[in-house]
C-alpha cells in the first residue's frame, strides 16, 4: 500500500496529528511518518498516544506523543511550543480528533451538545490558532488539514452536534484558507465516508445495527477503509497539493450523492 506515494515523500516535515492514537488518526500518522515525515501524536490518553508513537519507531518511523486535549486552549499552545522546540517547527496540522454518539435531539442534554462541539469545532480553532506562527513559517507551506464528513452540508439525523460542529469546521476551513492564504498556509477538508473498522462507525453503526442499510447506500458497494482517508491527507500535505486551498476533499464512494436508483 506505502508504494502509492514516493517514500520521500514528506522528508523533513513535521506533522501534528490530534487524535493520533487511534483509527483514522493513527492510520494517517503511520503513513505520513512512512513518508517520511516526523510525526507528533497528539491524545487525551497519553498511554495510548505512546504506544502508537512506540508502533510507528517499531516500523522505523520517526514519532512522539504527547498528552493533548485539544479543548484545552492553553494545553494546545504548550505542545505545539514543545514540538516547534523540539523538531524545529511545523508544517502540517491534521485536526482529526473528534467525538460523536448517536442520540435524537430531543434527549440530548445541553451539556452533551456543548462536549461535541467543545471537541469536534473549539478544537479545531484551538489548534489551528496555536498552530498558526509555526505553520506560517514551514518551508514546505504549512497546511491544515481537518477531518469532517459530508453530513456537515446535509445534515445528520441522529448526530445533530457531530453535523453541526462538523459544519463549523468546514466553514473555518474556508475562512481561514483566505485568511491564511498569503501567510504560507494551506487550509482544506476531508469528508470521510463510512469507513470500516472505526470507532466511529462502530458506535454510528454497528451499535445502531444499520450496517448492512449504511452499506446500501454507498455506490461502490464497499465500505471506506482507514488507509483511503490517510492516503487522502498525504496527497493534500505533499507537494502535489500546493494550489489546493479551502476545498473539501469528500472520500465516500459517492455516498454523498446516492439518493436511491431510478
Ligand atoms: C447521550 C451522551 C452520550 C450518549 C455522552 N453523553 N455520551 N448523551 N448519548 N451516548 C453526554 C453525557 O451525558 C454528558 O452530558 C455529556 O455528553 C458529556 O459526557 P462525558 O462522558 O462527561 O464527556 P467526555 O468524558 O468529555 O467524553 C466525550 C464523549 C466520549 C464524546 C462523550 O464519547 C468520547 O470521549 N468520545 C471520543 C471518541 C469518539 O467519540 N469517537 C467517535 C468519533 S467519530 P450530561 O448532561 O449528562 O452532563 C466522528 C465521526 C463519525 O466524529 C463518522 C461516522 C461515520
Amino acid at each position: 500500500m506505502n508504494e502509492i506515494f514516493r517514500p520521500d515523500l514528506l522528508d523533513g516535515r513535521v506533522a501534528v496529528v490530534t487524535g493520533g492514537g487511534t483509527g483514522l488518526g493513527l492510520e494517517t500518522a503511520t503513513l505520513l511518518a512512512r513518508l517520511g515525515a516526523h510525526v507528533v501524536i497528539g491524545g487525551r490518553r497519553l498511554e495510548v498516544a505512546r504506544e502508537a508513537a512506540a508502533s510507528i519507531l517499531a516500523a522505523g518511523g520517526s514519532a512522539s506523543a504527547y498528552q493533548l486535549d485539544v479543548r484545552d486552549f492553553s494545553e494546545v499552545e504548550s505542545v505545539v511550543a514543545q514540538v516547534v522546540d523540539q523538531h524545529g517547527g511545523l508544517d502540517i496540522l491534521v485536526n482529526n480528533a473528534a467525538g460523536n454518539f448517536r442520540c435524537k435531539t430531543e434527549d440530548l442534554s445541553p451539556n452533551g451538545w456543548r462536549t461535541i462541539v467543545d471537541i469536534d469545532l473549539n478544537g479545531t480553532f484551538n489548534c489551528s490558532r496555536a498552530a498558526f506562527a509555526a505553520l506560517s513559517a514551514s518551508p514546505h507551506v504549512g497546511r491544515i488539514i481537518s477531518i469532517i464528513t459530508s453530513y456537515a452540508w446535509s445534515g445528520w439525523p441522529g448526530c445533530a452536534p457531530a453535523a453541526a460542529a462538523k459544519a463549523g469546521i468546514q466553514s473555518l476551513m474556508r475562512t481561514l484558507a483566505v485568511e491564511w492564504g498569503d501567510r504560507n498556509i494551506l487550509c482544506n477538508s476531508i469528508a470521510p465516508g463510512a469507513i470500516g473498522d472505526t470507532e466511529g462507525a462502530k458506535r454510528i453503526h454497528e451499535d445502531a445495527g444499520r450496517t448492512d442499510h449504511e452499506l446500501s447506500r454507498v455506490p461502490v458497494g464497499r465500505f471506506g477503509s482507514r488507509h483511503d482517508i490517510a492516503t487522502a491527507v498525504a496527497y493534500l500535505a505533499s507537494p502535489a497539493g500546493r494550489y489546493v486551498n479551502g476545498t473539501d476533499l469528500v472520500v465516500d464512494g459517492g455516498r454523498q450523492f446516492s439518493f436511491g436508483k431510478a
